[in-house]
């Protein structure tokens, strides 16, 4: 009983010095998140320190809700049968690099559903070392410029409509009277296109008096914005 409790003291103490967290090499990243607009290519940064060669280790890139390899790296060769099928082709070591311990991962052609969490992992199988480290990719997307079109009469005024598509996130539309203050319009409807982009519309009652108008869309977490202005006809003239 004694040499049990004994033996599997052992064990758990050989398990822990077995696969330990790297001592003799750390992976470093990125502090800040990396973003990059959908349908170019992005670079998710992470080396070694000290910068020791990773051409005999395992460099594997995982994404966080994503079960299979987003790359993998192993007997000093790309593995493209282990990765997950939406990755083949898009991605990329810089072979060269490696031997300087960087281990960055190019990404090429940058979707929407790219967005989201990565995780680059060395292993020293040998040895039975690793590090790793967690980046935030941004995907996002600038839309088109909006496009407003006159809807008609409505309720004693001229029904407009503004919309725009290629938003990534989704987009906030506002329309804005000629001061700039924003104006209550209806609800936003929201959609999305082939590539998963948003498409945003907004309908607004223009009422009589109003002379200049700028529908807006912007993604406030980006800083963009694309306005379009239209101007009103007067009273006297028709529409
Ligand atoms: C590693 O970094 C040191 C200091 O920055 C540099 O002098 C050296 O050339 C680098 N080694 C490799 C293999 O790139
Ligand atoms: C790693 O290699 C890439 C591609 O050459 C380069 O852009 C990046 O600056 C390198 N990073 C480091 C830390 O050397
Ligand atoms: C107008 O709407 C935008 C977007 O919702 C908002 O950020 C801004 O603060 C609003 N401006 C005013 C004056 O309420």
């Amino acid at each position: 009983m004694k040499q049990d409790l004994c033996l599997c003291l052992t064990l758990l103490l050989l398990v822990c010095i077995s696969v330990s967290r790297s001592g003799r090499f750390q992976v470093v990243g990125p502090v800040d998140r990396v973003v990059a607009v959908a349908g170019e290519d992005v670079v998710l940064p992470c080396y070694l320190k000290p910068n020791i060669s990773a051409e005999a280790l395992v460099v594997r890139w995982f994404k966080q809700d994503v079960v299979r390899p987003v790359h993998l790296y192993a007997n000093k060769r790309n593995n493209e049968d282990k990765q997950d099928a939406s990755y083949v082709g898009r991605t990329q070591l810089f072979r060269e690099e490696l031997k300087a311990g960087n281990t960055s991962l190019k990404l090429f052609r940058v979707r929407v559903s790219d967005n989201g969490r990565y995780n680059c992992f060395v292993h020293d199988e040998p040895k039975n070392e690793y590090d790793d480290i967690s980046i935030q990719l941004l995907v996002k997307a600038i839309g088109k410029q909006p496009v407003i079109s006159i809807e008609g009469q409505r309720e004693g005024g001229v029904g407009l409509l503004c919309e725009s598509a290629g938003w990534y996130p989704q987009p906030e539309l506002i329309w804005k009277d000629g001061e700039g203050h924003n104006l209550t319009a209806g609800p936003t409807e929201t959609d999305r296109d082939s590539m998963d982009l948003f498409i945003v519309k907004q309908r607004l009652i223009a009422h009589k008096g109003t002379s200049k108008l700028t529908c807006r869309v912007l993604l406030q977490q980006f800083r963009q914005e694309r306005d379009t202005e239209v101007h009103i006809p007067g009273e006297s003239q028709p529409f």
